[in-house]
């Protein structure tokens, strides 16, 4: 199934029949943060990561970081930036990451930090990203500092060579088990190793953190996050199937779609359910309860159809009901998709739909910020 060929009619829509958040597989009603944790969570975690995802290994020897400087600066003005290489060992093998760090040159800091996992090609004028994919100026003015890493310098996004990066080097134990781990959760690894190198960081306020992805870079953001709770805040972009968007609704991209053209990103075990998706034993609305009570914030665009919006929404809002009813938080999401006047902004929980085509632009970055201002001031 190709883009043109998916299905974009709501009357196609099957009736939906989502698993219950608060009703453990043995049954018992979950209703406290203890029986949530205790329980239903760990419950939730491996079914995402034994059917959707694959694991994200946590054990390494050594990381070593080193600050090498091979880029112009293209900001000198306003930023200080450092090229880092990330240097993690394991069984006597190492694999080495990169991210470009930019830092506020004004303000002492600690600063918030912002870490963007980029897959685009690297921009013509030499730029990192294209800026308001990536706008490092704004975010610095904004006394942010911000980062990025291409997913590429952990794991090729490539079906026949995803593994040739850290995965075969440090972790190839995980090569052909059914939930072994997979380009997204590779990509997801390097969020969290760009987290190690920001915990030590004199200059960063870690427990002020944003993971950012858009697209592929958003589904593996949201996985890294159920994974790490060094994240404050999370923020998935157009994020779609085996993302923010319900997979039992197949509107738009399927299961069957996105598992044959890139069997690389998902646990082989997640193949069960091309073209089954009602057999699936979960759904993307038990996602957003693996990161609460943390910071969870989504995004669609009117032209990006294939990556359902409404799904996406609906994820959010049902997936928002381990914030406040779990967590208490003030985070109902109340309004019908269709009835949407703009952002939904919540304590902790979050989602604006813009016009226009499938892309991370400024106005995205705009609402989102407003959103973490609303969540940091309120
Ligand atoms: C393709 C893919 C999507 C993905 C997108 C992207 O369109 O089908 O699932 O999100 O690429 O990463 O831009």
């Amino acid at each position: 199934m190709s883009q043109n060929t998916a299905n974009y009619d709501e009357n196609k829509v099957p009736d939906l029949i989502l698993s219950d958040p608060f009703v453990s597989e043995k049954g018992k009603l979950i209703q406290t943060v203890s029986e949530w944790e205790k329980f239903r969570r760990p419950e939730i975690f491996r079914l995402f990561q034994d059917e959707v995802y694959g694991q994200i290994p946590k054990d390494f020897d050594k990381i070593s970081f080193e600050v090498i400087s091979e880029t112009a600066n293209p900001y000198p003005e306003i930023a200080d930036l450092e090229e880092v290489n990330i240097t993690v060992e394991r069984n006597g093998k190492s694999h080495t990451m990169r991210i470009n760090f930019f830092l506020p040159k004004t303000g002492k800091g600690p600063f918030p930090v912002i870490l963007l996992i980029n897959y685009l090609p690297k921009y013509p004028d030499g730029k990192l990203a294209d800026e308001a994919f990536w706008p490092v100026p704004e975010l610095i003015k904004k006394g942010f500092a911000t980062a990025s890493f291409h997913a590429e310098t952990v794991a090729p996004d490539l079906a026949d060579s995803f593994q040739n990066g850290m995965i075969s080097t440090l972790y190839p134990e995980q090569i052909g088990q059914a939930n072994g781990l997979k380009a997204l959760g590779a990509w997801g690894w390097g969020a969290m190793r760009a987290m190690d190198y920001f915990q030590q960081h004199p200059k960063v306020d870690s427990k002020k953190s944003i993971l950012v992805g858009h697209s592929r870079t958003g589904k593996a953001a949201l996985w890294a996050s159920a994974n790490d709770p060094r994240w404050a805040f999370t923020y998935a972009n157009e994020s779609g199937c085996g993302g923010a968007a319900l997979s039992k609704r197949k509107y738009g991209e399927t299961v069957g779609a996105i598992n044959r053209r890139f069997p690389h990103w998902f646990a082989d075990n997640f193949q069960k359910y091309n073209e089954k998706e009602e057999q699936l034993p979960l759904d993307q609305h038990l996602l957003p309860g693996l990161i609460a009570p943390r910071a969870v914030y989504y995004s669609s665009a009117k032209g990006d159809q294939w990556a359902d919006p409404k799904g996406e929404y609906l994820g959010i809002q049902l997936g928002s009901r381990v914030a406040s009813e779990i967590y208490g938080k003030k985070a109902v999401f109340e309004p019908e998709f269709e009835a949407l006047e703009g952002p939904v902004h919540l304590e902790s929980v979050g989602y604006h739909i813009r016009e226009g085509k499938h892309d991370l632009t400024w106005k995205d970055w705009e609402l989102f910020l407003e959103f973490w201002d609303f969540n940091w001031k309120r």
